[in-house]
């Protein structure tokens, strides 16, 4: 790139037609906010220190949602129209030479390579810049695009001052524009806020420059579907569907089989490896990592989990913050919340809830069971309704279950409690002590048999009546 180019994203306003006590740019799309997916794009192009965001509603949540990418923030502490916000950015750089790019922060489909575009627009050296623009069926709310019979850039004119004839043009700003630095900061020192909104109006800069014999070209982006400006969320939703189908399409074009694809939620920053299956309506979130070879059941949320390869988890489990190895078997309807580590063939199954708990290679709890800050040990089989009885009711304790254990189906296991290797607990045990390995554990009443005690019941039954 031969001229140095500066980014300014506008993140400063509400978004009242948002109806939300959240400012605009930190409403989500595609499993990011609108801010980040703007940064992302602009970092394509240029280094962090090179992207200024202007920031104003909830300043701080959005500099914090925006800190791990590097880039410089600037204040605007009142909101008075998009040509003050970029004012606020004035000190900053005023005086670096070359192109300026802003951006509207609530246009998260735009794409680095239509910036790319319209920067090279704007690269003659006798031009003032160059305005992205597009074309729509329905352009009510949007800034029209006015030409003159030689179609250069004469005007923007915003929905509110537009006239009868002007309503009629169909060519819109899409809010997103590349200025020569040198003759644009002289033009927006000029804008007044002298329309019915009483605002600074960025776009009053295109009337400016061509009053002074500027030339500004349009860039005209084919798909106005990239450009679709988001005010409300009903065309959040729409931005959102769009970011989710490119998403998809990205994955089933690397390999990954998508059952009824419209139908499953997958956020940006998920990978998924080839030949994993995703049934209908999985949702797979955050930093998910899915290996090869996977099937992902129907209806199944993952948030920020990691599948090794070859693992299943069937319909309708819910997992969050946990690493699986190899060829697991989770599912169906199983309950995995936060900071699991399991190990390679490991089956979880129906109706078990796991917390904080590790399970070693070739480790099973197939039915009904929760465990909670507990290790089990590599193959030990965990039987039906096994419960670790973790909390007191003031403090978390551990379980420590061997290698090579049968915890038999209905036991109940009271932390803190250690269950040496190879160990037997007998089913229906309440275990308080430490089982020593190679054990027989039982914690039970023990049973009594009456022969012919039914007989003996039924008999006093019937006295009774009669
Ligand atoms: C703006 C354009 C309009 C264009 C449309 C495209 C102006 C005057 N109009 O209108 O020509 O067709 O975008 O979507 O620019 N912002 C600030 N500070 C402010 C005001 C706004 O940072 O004081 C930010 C907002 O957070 C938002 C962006 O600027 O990210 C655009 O503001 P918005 O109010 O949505 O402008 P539109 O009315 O949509
Ligand atoms: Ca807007």
């Amino acid at each position: 790139m031969s001229e140095s180019v500066h980014v300014v994203v506008m993140a400063a306003g509400l978004g009242t037609r948002m109806r939300s006590s959240k400012a605009k740019v930190l409403h989500e799309a595609g499993g990011l906010t609108m801010a980040e997916l703007i940064v992302r794009q602009a970092l394509r192009l240029v280094a962090p220190q090179h992207i200024r965001v202007i920031v104003g509603h909830q300043a701080e949540e959005v500099q914090r949602v925006l800190s791990p990418y590097g880039v410089q923030f600037a204040l605007q502490a009142q909101q008075m129209g998009t040509g003050h916000a970029v004012l606020c950015t004035r000190e900053f750089l005023e005086h670096q030479p070359g192109q300026l790019l802003i951006i509207n922060g609530d246009c998260p489909l735009l794409r680095a390579e239509t910036l790319q575009a319209l920067l090279e627009a704007a690269s003659p050296a006798e031009v003032a810049g160059a305005i992205l623009t597009t074309v729509l069926d329905d352009a009510t709310g949007y800034g029209r695009i006015v030409r003159d019979d030689r179609d250069a850039l004469l005007a923007i004119v915003e929905e509110k001052s537009a006239n009868p004839k002007q309503k009629q043009i169909r060519e819109i700003n899409t809010g997103i524009y590349c200025f020569r630095a040198a003759t644009f900061w002289p033009a927006l020192a000029q804008v007044r806020p002298d329309n019915p909104a009483r605002e600074y109006y960025l776009t009053d800069v295109v009337g400016i420059l061509h009053r002074e014999g500027r030339t500004l070209l349009p860039s005209v982006v084919a798909d106005p579907r990239e450009v679709l400006g988001v005010n409300n969320r009903v065309e959040l939703a729409a931005a959102d569907a769009i970011l989710r189908e490119r998403t998809v399409t990205a994955l089933m074009l690397h390999g990954v089989t998508i059952e009824k694809p419209s139908t499953v939620t997958v956020d940006a920053d998920v990978q998924v490896e080839a030949d994993t299956v995703i049934e209908a309506f999985a949702q797979l979130r955050g930093k998910t990592r899915i290996g090869a070879e996977c099937r992902i059941g129907a209806g199944a949320l993952l948030r920020n989990v990691v599948l090794a390869d070859g693992c299943q988890v069937q319909p309708y489990c819910v997992l969050e913050d946990t690493a699986v190895g190899q060829s697991s078997r989770i599912g169906p309807f199983a309950r995995l919340r936060g900071g699991n580590q399991l190990g390679a063939h490991v089956h979880v199954g129906n109706f078990v809830e796991l917390k904080k708990t590790t399970m070693a290679d070739g480790a099973k709890a197939n039915h009904l069971a929760y465990l909670g800050d507990s290790a089990i040990g590599a193959n030990t089989n965990v039987g039906a309704g096994t419960i670790t009885c973790n909390y007191d009711g003031q403090h978390k304790h551990h379980t420590q279950i061997g290698d090579g254990c049968f915890i038999g189906s209905n036991s109940t296991l009271v932390a803190p409690l250690t269950v040496g290797a190879n160990s037997y607990v007998a089913a229906g045990s309440v275990i308080t002590h430490e089982v020593p390995s190679n054990a027989l554990a039982f914690g039970r009443a023990r049973q009594a048999v009456k022969e012919d005690g039914a007989e003996l019941v039924r008999r006093k039954a019937a006295s009774k009546d009669g």
